[in-house]
């Protein structure tokens, strides 16, 4: 059986790439510093995968505690998802996400020399393509300027992973470029579990939908959109999962050094489409006012994704009110997150 180490594995889309990984019959080894989840996680996957996944709770910049992990297992294959994705935070704390985002993922690929690991899939994120307004974004569309240092972090070991794949002709390397992830597994058991006020859209509704905030302001309705508001590509965090399993087999039948694959469903939502579509979801209204622009969005974001379909075979299924109901479902079933 091939074994597949989930760095990361126990937050947002790491846990739901494990139960994707597990019911496609790899065997999964999780590693994660809980700095952005807490240990119930585990014991909801054991819930739903009817198996405890053996787990270390280690920092992937600590190179030591790591190689532990690698001594251990027998790892065929890496999925990267450690680090820290506050976009917001990113700009106040940038050294700690420079630091953390560029050492641990340096660490990890130095583990994977030393162990002849050679398949690697790194979360990257459409955050990459900057500001530019050429949509849809296909994987050849110019990387532009990130207007943050998290997206940054994405751009440069993006780079940094070309130039160790070229300088170790068997490793393989594909670049996962997510657009905007949202829902929950089915069960309700697990979903996004944001420590403090929500950053992104989707938890911040899911919580004034449940009563846990007030009322969502939406950044800017001036877009030039059909609605004023800005259009996103999101992906239900199921299909996202189901990508990674995808990158996971290609890489394992590939001789291609390096590859890149956009994740998105190829539609684009409005803020206020999604709002609409949440309170389908929820049956009542969600309140929400009218504010400024947020520095740094674009009006426009969303996917061509015919190179995943056509190379992976990946499709996304599930659509907006799938992604709404089962966002839903987790916050009536997990009103204040998971217990800490
Ligand atoms: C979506 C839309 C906001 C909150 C970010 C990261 C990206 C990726 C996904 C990791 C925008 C509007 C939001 C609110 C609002 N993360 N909004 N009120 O900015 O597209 O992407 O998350 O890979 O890297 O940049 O997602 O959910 O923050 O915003 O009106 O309270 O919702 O203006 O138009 P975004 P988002």
């Amino acid at each position: 059986m091939s074994t597949v180490l989930v760095t990361g594995g126990n937050g947002y889309i790491g846990s739901h790439t494990v139960i994707e990984l597990d019911k496609s019959g790899y065997d999964v080894v999780i590693a994660d510093n809980l700095a952005n989840s807490k240990m119930e996680v585990q014991n909801r996957l054991e819930k739903i995968c009817g198996k405890r996944f053996r787990f270390y709770n280690v920092d992937c910049c600590d190179i030591d505690a790591m190689r532990k992990v690698f001594n251990e297992n027998k790892i065929d294959s890496v999925i990267h998802f450690a680090g820290l994705k506050a976009v917001g935070e990113s700009v106040r704390i940038p050294l700690d996400y420079y630091q953390n985002n560029i050492d641990s993922m340096i660490t990890v690929a130095r583990l994977m020399a030393e162990y002849n690991v050679r398949n690697l899939v790194f979360s990257s994120s459409a955050t990459v393509y900057g500001m530019s307004e050429d949509v849809p974004f296909t994987e050849e569309s110019p990387l532009g300027v990130c207007t943050n240092p998290y997206g940054w972090t994405k751009w440069m070991l993006e780079q940094i992973l070309r130039d160790y794949a070229k300088a170790n002709p068997d490793v393989r390397v594909c670049l996962l470029r997510y657009f905007n992830p949202v829902g929950a597994h089915e069960s309700g058991l697990i979903g996004e579990d944001p420590r403090g006020i929500p950053n992104n859209l989707f938890p911040y509704i899911s919580k004034v939908a449940g009563g846990t905030l007030e009322c969502l302001t939406v950044f800017g309705d001036d877009y030039p959109t059909r609605d004023g508001t800005c259009i996103r590509d999101y992906i239900h965090v199921c299909d996202l999962a189901q990508g990674h399993v995808k990158a996971i087999d290609y890489l394992c039948r590939t001789d291609e050094s390096v590859s890149v694959f956009n994740l998105g469903t190829g539609d684009g939502t409005t803020v206020k489409e999604a709002i609409a579509a949440f309170e389908k979801a929820c049956g009542h209204e969600i309140k929400h006012v009218f504010g400024p622009r947020r520095a740094g969005d674009i009006a426009v974001s969303f996917a061509k994704t015919d190179k995943a379909e056509k190379i992976l075979g990946f499709k996304a299924k599930y659509d907006i009110n799938d992604m709404c109901s089962s966002c839903w479902k987790w916050q009536t079933m997990n009103p204040k997150g998971l217990e800490d």
